[in-house]
């Protein structure tokens, strides 16, 4: 945590969780994060996820962290034609997923999500959000401030959903323990302190009509704006 202010994280932080992403780490990401360690370690099946896209994504869709686009390049959309917007810290998730998702010319966006996105007068069915809040550092009650920079460009009526790995609250398999602790140390996660009981504060105080799924040490969230 920056030294100045203990509950915004410095910039260096902010950074530091959206800088693993290279292109080396992405070319392996669907196998190993999505395939394996998402099995295997935290216990939630990348099925699980996909299944939260096909159930929320819509017509015109707002992406924050995403990463390799899998959920993206496998997920059902409501329409032939989706909309997609892409929106990233990390230059080289936007050129490498613009390319993978280019059959459907998305919109890529350089942005902190820790920030109002300013997106002008553009408008949304749905936003995805899914193992973003686990890299973002600052503790919940600060990163759940990515709902209220979402919510703001997606309509009345509209989605928001994701998943993030929890530290507490959740029942962890045996191999999870060990992996928080050093993605936490290396600062790939800032998950520490993140508790399924403040994340269903950070939900409830948002939104009236929301879900929150655990599974494994994850949290699958879905929530009507
Ligand atoms: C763990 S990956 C998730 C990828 C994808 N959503 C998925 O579920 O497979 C996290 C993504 O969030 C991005 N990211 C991390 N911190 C960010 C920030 N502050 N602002 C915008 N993007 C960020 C990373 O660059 C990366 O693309």
């Amino acid at each position: 945590m920056s030294t100045e202010n203990p509950s915004r994280p410095s910039e260096e932080e902010v950074r530091a969780g959206a800088a693993g992403y290279g292109r080396a780490v992405l070319a392996s990401y669907d196998l190993f994060v999505l395939g394996l360690v998402c099995r295997m370690v935290w216990r939630c099946p990348r099925g699980r996820m996909l299944e939260l896209y096909d159930r929320n994504v819509g017509a015109r869709h707002l992406d924050l962290g995403p990463g390799s686009g899998f959920f993206l390049d496998r997920c059902s959309y409501p329409v032939a034609d989706p909309r997609l917007t892409l929106l990233d810290l990390n230059e080289d998730v936007l050129a490498k997923t613009g390319r993978r998702l280019a059959r459907f010319s998305p919109v890529l966006l350089s942005r902190d999500v820790l920030e109002p996105l300013e997106l002008g007068e553009a408008r949304f069915d749905s936003a995805g959000l899914n193992f973003l809040l686990h890299c973002l550092p600052g503790g919940l009650a600060h990163k759940s401030s990515v709902f209220d920079h979402a919510a703001e460009y997606v309509r009345a009526g509209g989605r928001i959903f994701g998943s993030t790995v929890l530290a507490l609250g959740v029942e962890h398999g045996r191999l999870a323990p060990r992996a928080l602790e050093s993605l936490n140390e290396d600062r790939t996660m800032s998950n520490a302190e993140d508790s399924l009981e403040e994340l269903d504060a950070e939900m409830a105080r948002r939104f009236a009509d929301y879900r929150i799924t655990v599974r494994g040490s994850v949290a699958l969230f879905e929530a009507t704006v």
